[in-house]
C-alpha cells in the first residue's frame, strides 16, 4: 500500500492472546472464567496520517491491507476487515475523536485456533486509537465496544472473556472474572515444575457460522424453562443443578445437557481457584479433564482431533490434565505438563496425531502474560 512509502510509526501497541484455564461458554451465561493473556500476540504500528477521514490497515503477515472512509464505515465481505470495521464503528458511537490514521498488524497468533486473535485484533486497535487520538477511552470501555463490535460486525454473539483477558491479564496470574458483576481478582499461578503446553490440532475453527450462537440459544431455551418454576433465575449462572433435575422433564434433552455443563462447569471455576491458592496440582488435573468430559460429551463442542489429544495425554504420568481450550470446535488444546518431560511428551503426541489424522500438530508452551500495552 502507499503509506508504506513514508510510514514513520508514532505508536507500538502489542495485544495478545489468551489461554482460557477452565470456564468455557461460561461468560455468556455470566458465570465464572479463568483465563489469562499469553505471550502470542499481534503488534500494531499507528500513525496519524493528517487526513480527517482516510485510513489505511495492512497485513504484513498476509500481504493485504484496505483503505477506510471513516465517514463511510460499513461491514465487509471480507470477514477479517470487520473485525477493524466494527472497533471503529463502536469508538464512532462514543467520540468524534479518530481522524485519519495508518496502520500495520504482524502477528504470530495462530488464528482460529481457540487463542482469541479476534479479541487481540479489537483490543489492540480501540487501545491503540486511544493511545493515538488521546480518546479518553478506559480501559473496561475497550473491553466493552471490542465484544460489541464482535456481536455487531463479525456475528459472533460471544461473551466478554476473550476482550477482557487481552486487555486486563497480569504477567503470572490468571484472571478470576465474575462475568455478572465484572469483579475480579488475579490469582498467582506457578504450576512448577509443570509447564502448560498448547497443542493446536490446525482444525480451525470460525464461531460466527458455528454452532457457537446456537449453544448460545440452547442456554437461553434451559433458562427460560427453568424460569418457570424459579422466577429469581436470570441466567443460568443463577441455576443449581437440582433446580434443573426439577424441571428435567419439562425441556429437551439437548438443552438438559448444555445446562448440565454449565452449571457444573461454573462450580468448576471456583474449585479451580481454589486449587491454584492451595497449589493443589492433582485437582488442578482432574479439573480439567472432567471439564473436557462436558465439552466433548454435553456440550458437544469438541471434535475427533481434540478428543483424540486429550486422550492421548491421559496416557502420560507426565500430564497432569488436558482440555481443549476456547470456544471450541477444534484450536488447541491446553497440557499441564512435567517440565522434564515437554519434549518427549510434544514428539510423541505429534508422531501419533499425524499417524492418525495426517495432520502435523503445532506445539509451543505458553506463560500468563500481560494484557495489551504500549511498547
Ligand atoms: C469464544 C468466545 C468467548 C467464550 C469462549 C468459550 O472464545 O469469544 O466469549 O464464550 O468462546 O468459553
Amino acid at each position: 500500500m502507499k503509506f508504506l512509502e513514508k510510514f514513520s510509526p508514532q505508536l507500538v501497541v502489542e495485544s495478545p492472546g489468551r489461554i482460557n484455564l477452565i470456564g468455557e461458554h461460561t461468560d455468556y451465561n455470566l458465570g465464572y472464567v479463568l483465563p489469562t493473556a499469553i505471550e502470542k500476540k499481534i503488534i500494531f504500528k499507528l500513525q496519524r496520517n493528517g487526513s480527517d477521514t482516510e485510513c489505511n490497515i495492512y497485513s504484513t503477515d498476509f500481504d493485504i491491507g484496505f483503505k477506510i472512509n471513516l465517514k463511510k464505515i460499513a461491514r465487509s465481505s471480507v470477514e477479517w476487515e470487520n473485525y477493524i470495521l466494527g472497533v471503529l464503528n463502536e469508538i464512532s458511537e462514543r467520540t468524534d475523536g479518530v481522524k485519519g490514521f495508518d496502520c500495520t498488524l504482524q502477528s504470530n497468533l495462530p488464528q482460529g485456533s481457540g487463542l482469541s486473535s479476534s479479541a487481540a485484533l479489537e483490543c489492540g486497535l480501540a487501545f491503540g486509537l486511544n493511545e493515538l487520538f488521546d480518546l479518553g477511552l478506559t480501559k473496561k470501555d475497550i473491553v466493552q465496544l471490542s465484544q460489541t463490535a464482535e456481536h455487531t460486525y463479525v456475528g459472533t454473539q460471544c461473551g466478554i472473556m476473550d476482550q477482557f483477558a487481552s486487555v486486563m491479564s497480569q504477567a503470572g496470574h490468571v484472571i478470576l472474572l465474575d462475568c455478572k458483576s465484572l469483579e475480579h481478582s488475579q490469582i498467582p499461578i506457578a504450576f512448577e515444575p509443570y509447564q502448560i503446553v498448547m497443542l493446536n490440532t490446525k482444525v480451525s475453527h470460525n464461531l460466527a457460522t458455528s454452532e457457537y450462537n446456537v449453544r448460545k440459544q440452547e442456554c437461553e431455551e434451559g433458562v427460560s424453562v427453568i424460569k418457570k418454576k424459579y422466577p429469581e433465575v436470570g441466567s443460568l449462572r443463577d441455576a443449581t443443578l437440582q433446580m434443573l433435575e426439577e424441571v428435567k422433564q419439562d425441556m429437551r434433552e439437548v438443552v438438559f445437557n448444555r445446562c448440565l455443563f454449565i452449571i457444573a462447569e461454573n462450580e468448576r471455576v471456583l474449585l479451580m481457584a481454589d486449587a491454584l491458592k492451595n497449589n493443589d496440582l492433582n485437582q488442578v488435573g482432574a479439573l480439567l479433564y472432567e471439564a473436557h468430559e462436558g465439552i466433548s460429551k454435553l456440550y458437544e463442542v469438541s471434535c475427533p482431533e481434540s478428543d483424540f489429544l486429550v486422550n492421548f495425554s491421559k496416557g502420560f504420568s507426565a500430564v497432569l490434565g488436558a482440555r481443549q481450550t476456547g470456544g471450541g470446535f477444534g484450536g488447541c488444546t491446553l497440557n499441564i505438563v512435567h517440565r522434564d518431560s515437554v519434549d518427549e511428551f510434544i514428539e510423541k503426541a505429534s508422531i501419533a496425531y499425524k499417524k492418525s489424522f495426517n495432520i502435523a500438530l503445532e506445539a509451543f508452551t505458553v506463560s500468563p502474560s500481560a494484557g495489551t500495552m504500549a511498547r
